[in-house]
């Protein structure tokens, strides 16, 4: 049961870590939460900071989503409880959402849940998150908007997760873990999506006054 317990600590924190708030102090002397939307994520990395930084912060933002779950898995699966392991997994991938979101270095404010999220989907079930992914690229080819894509590919996500299911029968924790990163993702994008709806919200390369 313990290490049930410590799985939730070690995924806020590596979850916690703000690449991109660093990148902003490192490179720019900036703090991202008072610049363009005011997310430490890597697409205000990339309004701010440009294309280089950002494809570091947003392959750091994935990398730390995926550990906290590698972590979690390293941990529990050889303890062999396979049912009560699953919820402990799914949790600290969500953890590891949660710090991202809510970090508590930077005043709770963090990102929007999208790099961290993809990463924690590969470490779960990497077709689900490359799926995901897949329709993110998609969305972002055809729309050039970044939190439009996010959003898609999030409402995506529990159908991809239910329709991975398959062979392997349901799996009542990633689905919980489904629902919940769509819930988050969209409430993350609360501005976004009145920006969507205004007709206002930025193309890639437009940048944000
Ligand atoms: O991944 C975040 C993206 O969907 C939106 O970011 O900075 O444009 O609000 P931003």
């Amino acid at each position: 049961f313990l290490p049930d317990l410590l799985v939730l600590p070690a995924g806020y924190l590596l979850g916690s870590i703000p690449f991109g708030w660093l990148a902003g102090q490192w490179l720019a002397g900036v703090d991202l939460r008072q610049e363009g939307s005011g997310s430490t994520g890597a697409t205000n990395v990339l309004r701010v900071l440009g294309k280089g930084p950002a494809l570091v912060v947003f392959l750091l933002d994935v990398l730390k989503g995926t550990a906290a779950v590698l972590l979690a898995k390293a941990v529990l699966q050889p303890l062999g409880f396979s049912a009560a392991s699953d919820w402990a997994v799914v949790a600290a991938g969500l953890a590891a959402l949660a710090g991202h979101i809510w970090p508590l270095w930077l005043g709770w404010k963090g990102g929007k849940a999208v790099a961290t999220g993809l990463g924690m989907l590969l470490g779960l079930t990497w077709p689900v998150g490359l799926a995901c992914f897949g329709i993110f690229l998609t969305t972002l080819s055809l729309s050039r908007i970044v939190s439009l894509s996010s959003v898609v590919a999030a409402l995506s996500l529990p159908l991809l997760m239910l329709g991975s299911f398959g062979a392997d029968g349901l799996r009542p924790a990633y689905l919980s873990l489904a629902l919940l990163t769509t819930a988050l993702v969209l409430w993350r994008h609360r501005s976004n999506l009145q920006r969507l709806m205004a007709g206002t919200e930025p193309r890639l390369g437009a940048g944000r006054s």
